[in-house]
């Protein structure tokens, strides 16, 4: 069934559980994530960058996505990850995602605050629901100094001021994770996350969340994490059961023996992270 992101979170942050936020490219991994989330009545968002429109097609993904959403019991938010400008977010809205992010956090504060507004004003009359970004994710060394720390990741003053201006329904913030994989073991400023969270009172969400240790993500749900993107770990869960196959017969060459396995591996995945956030069962 096909819902916002705000009823999907809203729930989850007033009964302090994440729901799984999983990139998807094509119809496998679309396929897989939607089976996953309905076998273990979990709630979930399905999420596309705009790489991945311009990979499979906004039309496509579109009738793909809706499709598989209407095809299962559970609540499916249709999410656009890191909407980089207000014509991507438009793109989305007339083609039925229920959910946008808009990604201003290179911008200087008011900047980022203006566009979020702008893109809010928009998707709100259209009754869907936005995510925004302040703070800057990567930077995941371990000896990362504090003055740095300050830099890249989000300021507490600056959020409230952030939410309150833009009307945002759910924010991401940057409290130590990376996008893509780990050099050495990220290590989460858990004690900031605490500190938004009381302030803010509202769903949060996590980025780069491949490759973080079980306690941290358990930990950082605990603390107010609502929502936790997962892209790295399905596209190698895929990548490498398809090297498996053709190594072990490189004679394969009927697609459905080489990417069906591969759905299957995602789908194993998913089910592992939904557990993991305390999803499961919640739908
Ligand atoms: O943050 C999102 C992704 O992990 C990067 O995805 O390669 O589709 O832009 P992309
Ligand atoms: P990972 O690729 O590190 O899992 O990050 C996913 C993400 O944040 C998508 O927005
Ligand atoms: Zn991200």
């Amino acid at each position: 069934m096909l819902v916002t992101g705000k009823e999907i979170l809203d729930h989850a942050h007033k009964n302090g559980y994440a729901v799984g936020a999983f990139n998807v490219v094509n119809m496998e991994m679309l396929q897989a994530v939607v089976a996953a989330a309905e076998e273990e009545k979990a709630p979930v968002f399905v999420q596309t960058t705009e790489g991945a429109l311009s990979y499979a097609g906004v039309e496509y993904l579109s009738v793909m996505v809706k499709k598989a959403a209407e095809s299962v019991s559970v609540p499916v938010a249709f999410h656009l990850d890191h909407g980089g400008s207000f014509d991507t977010v438009m793109k989305c809205l007339r083609n039925g995602w229920s959910s946008v992010m808009i990604d201003g956090s290179h911008f200087a504060l008011d900047e980022n605050i203006a566009l979020t507004a702008k893109v809010v004003e928009a998707a709100h009359a259209c009754g869907v629901s936005v995510e925004a970004e302040l703070g800057r994710l990567g930077g995941v060394e371990d000896n990362i100094s504090v003055d740095e720390k300050d830099a890249m990741y989000t300021d507490p003053e600056e959020a409230k001021r952030f939410v309150a201006e833009s009307g945002v329904d759910y924010l991401a913030i940057a409290i130590g994770t990376a996008h893509g994989k780990y050099k050495g073991i990220p290590k989460l400023d858990f004690d900031r996350l605490d500190t938004i969270k009381k302030d803010l009172n509202m769903p949060i969400v996590l980025h780069g969340a491949s490759g973080v240790d079980a306690e941290s993500i358990k930990k950082a749900i605990s603390l107010g994490i609502n929502k936790i993107n997962i892209d790295t770990e399905l596209r190698c869960a895929y990548t490498d059961k398809v090297r498996e196959i053709l190594s072990a017969d490189p004679d394969v060459f009927d697609l459905r023996k080489i990417i069906g396995p591969a759905r299957e591996n995602v789908k194993a995945k998913v089910i592992e992270k939904i557990r993991l956030f305390g999803a499961n069962g919640k739908a």
